[in-house]
């Protein structure tokens, strides 16, 4: 029987790609086909112990860095019995409940991986898309036609690896925080992991806990380290992410901003302008680095934090400033991560003058039908479930038809004006035009399909 409900093919099978499913299927009308290049749905979230090029990873440890008060779906609440940060497996379940209280599960297919995206011969007209799928295990290629695509594959997965002076000599072993999972082979070794966002201190406190042994954080420019736990043991999101507080940050300069909440909130728990690399930037011009047990470490001696390494040699690094050389078995970089999206048309994601021309992070400003988002490619300061599933329900109101975009022009100009701001913020970086702050964002997103409380 012919079906008029509009097919949407959806590129990845991490919790971008199931709750664009969960959102098309509760507003109806469509028919959704999810495509996941690895045998498990859930990205990020599904730990495995192989590394796999250009899928996210995480560590057996991984805790998730905002609490379930803050990142919770919006009709689906953690339950109580949750811790408030959630582990990563504890989060995995909770997501996986939700995805099959939605009966999500069955429109996904494993094992398939999206190799092409191009625009149907009748695109001008209609808008759709042929997307190309390899089974991954027998090696076939399937192509059909949908009438929308959702581009759900991640942006951390394709590990950034820096090169030092003599790194070729070094004889320890250096890898990526990609690829690390348990910390038991670091066991009496001495270990430099170079960066200081998440991964780095992460990967720092949890080998620093096998005996014997020093572990240094070599860092170019520091950080402002948030803890999880708040003023008077509340979550710190739930105390911080207010609308007060964005209230202030809307009347003073970002800079003014910072350095009050440096001095107010993140100096008097741990004053990182008393350690060897002070944080060179302001707080809110660099992603948010959370971690519980920095401070203690540093303080006890278990990590040590050093500047950037000037060059390796045969049995260690020598750090920027130094003349010895500090012996080193292993050195992890912790240096973040680029992305791609092989199977697109060059000209369907552009990257112009440093910013990426996509509306809101989501919808390509030069195309002609909004017929393809993209979901999570986004940095926002602050818990990034609730803003991924207002750009599925976004998302989802623009393919059925129900909110329109504004001129190619309008598009443009937000796109740019949201660049410039953030040139002025942050520092120089790769992803500059996907930052976004956590409410005025979803203030927006949700304003577009009026939903804004
Ligand atoms: C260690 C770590 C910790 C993090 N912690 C937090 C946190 O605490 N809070 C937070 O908000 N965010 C965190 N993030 C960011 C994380 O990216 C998001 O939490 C979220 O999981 C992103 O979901 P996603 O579905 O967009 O991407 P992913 O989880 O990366 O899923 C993308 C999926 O697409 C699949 N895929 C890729 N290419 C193809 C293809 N060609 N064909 C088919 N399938 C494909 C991949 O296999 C993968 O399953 C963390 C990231 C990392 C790496
Ligand atoms: N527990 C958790 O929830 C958790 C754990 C891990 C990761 N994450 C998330 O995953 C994402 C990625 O985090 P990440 O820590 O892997 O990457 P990241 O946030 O991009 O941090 C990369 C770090 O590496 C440094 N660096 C980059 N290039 C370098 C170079 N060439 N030489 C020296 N230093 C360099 C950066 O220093 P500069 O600042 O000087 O550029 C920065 O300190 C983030 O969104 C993070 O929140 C979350």
């Amino acid at each position: 029987m012919a079906t008029s409900a509009k097919k949407i093919a959806i590129l990845g099978g991490g919790f971008a790609g199931l709750s664009s499913v969960a959102s098309l299927k509760e507003e109806g009308g469509f028919e959704p086909v999810c495509f996941e290049k690895t045998s498990n749905l859930g990205g990020t979230w599904f730990y495995r112990e192989e590394v796999i090029d250009g899928v996210a990873s995480i560590m057996p440890t991984t805790i998730i860095n905002h609490s379930k008060e803050m990142g919770a779906l919006s009709n689906f609440p953690p339950p109580k019995e949750l811790s408030n940060f959630m582990r990563h497996n504890e989060l995995y379940d909770y997501a996986m409940d939700y995805f099959k209280f939605n009966d999500v599960l069955k429109h996904a297919q494993c094992n398939m991986e999206v190799m092409k995206v191009r625009r149907a011969p009748d695109y001008e007209e209609t808008g759709r898309w042929i997307v190309t799928v390899k089974n991954t295990i027998s090696g076939e290629e399937k192509t059909d036609i949908y009438d929308g695509v959702l581009v759900c594959v991640g942006h951390v997965n394709r590990p950034q690896m820096p090169s030092y002076p003599g790194q070729e000599l070094f004889k320890g072993k250096i890898l990526h925080t990609h690829s690390l999972r348990g910390v038991e082979s670091y066991k009496g070794k001495n270990v430099v992991v170079v960066g200081m966002g998440c991964s780095a201190l992460d990967a720092a406190v949890d080998i620093s806990s096998v005996a014997k042994q020093q572990v240094y954080i070599s860092t170019r420019s520091g950080a402002h380290v948030l803890q999880r736990v708040g003023p008077h043991g509340y979550p710190f999101d739930w105390t911080l992410a207010r609308r007060f507080l964005m209230f202030l940050f809307d009347i003073i300069p970002f800079y003014i901003f910072s350095w009050l909440f440096e001095c107010l909130y993140i100096d008097p728990q741990f004053n990182q302008k008393l350690y060897t690399v002070k944080p060179k930037d302001y707080f809110l011009s660099k992603d948010p680095v959370v971690n519980d047990h920095l401070a203690a470490h540093l303080l006890s001696g278990l990590v040590i934090q050093s500047p950037d390494i000037e060059r390796f040699t045969e049995d260690g690094v020598i750090f920027k400033g130094d003349t010895e050389v500090t012996k080193a078995d292993a050195v992890i970089m912790a240096t973040g991560y680029s992305w791609k999206f092989p199977f697109l048309e060059n000209d369907v994601i552009v990257k112009e003058e440093g910013r990426f021309n996509l509306y809101k992070c989501m919808f390509p400003t030069q195309l002609h039908h909004a017929t393809l988002a993209v979901i999570g490619f986004i940095l926002p300061f602050g818990p990034g479930f609730p803003v991924g599933e207002l750009q599925c329900r976004w998302a989802t109101q623009v393919l059925a038809g129900k909110c329109k975009l504004p001129s190619k022009e309008v598009m443009l100009k937000d796109v740019i004006d949201r660049n410039d701001y953030n040139v002025r913020r942050y520092l120089p970086n790769e992803k500059m035009s996907l930052r976004v702050d956590y409410i005025p964002y979803c203030d927006d997103i949700a304003s577009q399909f009026g939903a804004k409380p």
